[in-house]
């Protein structure tokens, strides 16, 4: 992925075009061991919280709450993760959450996700959480939120990374559920500051929740949603045009469609591609076979991100790394990547400056 360098922009800001001359890396890529790709300062904005919950701290946690989980061991549960579709997965990722019962639980998920994160590299996480999928099980809306909120109150402070909660909902369920659940959110003053979209795609549009979006953005909540992961281009039209969402998580269907894929140059649509996770689910077949080289190369604006790294085989460190070993990604590609998430993310125009300081000095 060497030759966008004649033609792209400097990464690190949208507007300067002026090329930054990075340094040269102190080891070639190729000494460096291969889990040990060297990672630039990145915002993570496509990470769902329910799916950081690694094996290991399924067990624990059914433990600790008396839940006997169908599995001998994690090595059998490991066996499982090896999926077909996108709800081949779900089935699964909503399956063991029946573990997740307390405060402490979502605390415990959520810190080790900002540990995990803090050592890829990840310095603003925008976390995706699924409410509906703890109500429906018994669970409140406090202990969820408040669990996974005590966690990233503290997480510049232990971790120094910032973090931005964002409501998930179930594009499988009613837009009357979310509708209700928006409102639980706002009642309880929860501390998000955007909804998103998620769950089973294809069969459930954007357009099914114009009422729900439009209300969000009434709250003053920021807007964006899971369109052409499995579902067609046209649905990330639709998030665009019916929901006016700012982001598209994952999109990387828009391939299929070149008028959208001017547009979404043209208005700089960010698209939260996740790599490992569409191989998993087959959305691609093998990761060489992935359009993010062609997604760069068409000028759009990608980042590179985990959705569920316990799942797919890896944190957004890993998915760095696999890219460099297929694709050979170069160091502008690497910083325009990191600097695309930095400019895409929800945080502050005070955090962003800080965060491309950071990139710039990386
Ligand atoms: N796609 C849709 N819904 C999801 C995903 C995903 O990759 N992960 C968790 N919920
Ligand atoms: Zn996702």
């Amino acid at each position: 992925m060497d030759n966008y360098r004649d033609t792209a922009a400097d990464p690190l800001t949208e507007t300067d075009p002026t090329q930054t001359d990075l340094p040269e890396p102190e080891l070639q890529e190729s000494e460096l061991p291969e889990a040990a790709v060297r990672m630039l300062p990145v915002a993570e904005l496509h990470l769902h919280i329910e799916g950081t919950l690694q094996p290991e701290l399924i067990f624990e946690l059914a433990e600790r709450n008396g839940i006997s989980l169908p599995y001998s061991g994690i090595d059998e549960l490991r066996a499982l993760y090896e999926f077909t579709d996108l709800q081949s997965f779900l089935d699964l990722y909503y399956a063991n959450m029946a573990v997740l019962q307390t405060e402490q639980d979502f605390a415990d998920m959520t810190r080790d996700y900002l540990a995990r994160a803090a050592a890829a590299g990840v310095r603003h996480a925008e976390i995706m959480m699924d409410p509906q999928a703890h109500l429906s099980r018994g669970i409140s809306l406090e202990t969820c939120v408040n669990g996974v909120a005590s966690a990233l109150a503290t997480s510049v402070n232990d971790f120094g990374v910032s973090t931005f909660l964002i409501a998930a909902f179930l594009r499988d369920l009613s837009e009357e559920s979310a509708l209700e659940v928006l409102d639980g959110l706002l009642a309880m003053n929860a501390p998000i500051g955007a909804i998103g979209l998620d769950s089973a795609e294809v069969g459930n549009p954007p357009s099914k929740f114009e009422r729900l979006f439009a209300k969000a953005r009434e709250a003053g909540l920021r807007l964006t949603a899971h369109a052409g992961e499995e579902g067609p281009a046209s649905y990330i039209l639709e998030a665009l045009d019916v929901l006016g969402v700012e982001r598209i998580d994952h999109g990387i269907r828009c391939m299929e469609d070149p008028d959208l894929v001017e547009r979404l140059v043209e208005e700089r649509i960010p698209l939260t591609v996740c790599p490992l996770s569409n191989v998993r689910l087959r959305a691609v077949d093998t990761l060489a076979d992935h359009p993010l080289p062609a997604m760069l190369a068409a000028g759009l604006n990608v980042s590179v991100n985990s959705d569920d790294p316990a799942y797919f085989g890896g944190y957004v460190d890993d998915n760095f790394a696999q890219l460099e070993a297929v694709f050979g990604l170069s160091d502008f590609d690497r910083s325009r990547l990191a600097a695309n998430s930095i400019h895409s993310s929800f945080a502050s125009e005070e955090r962003k400056a800080e965060l491309l300081d950071e990139l710039n000095r990386a």
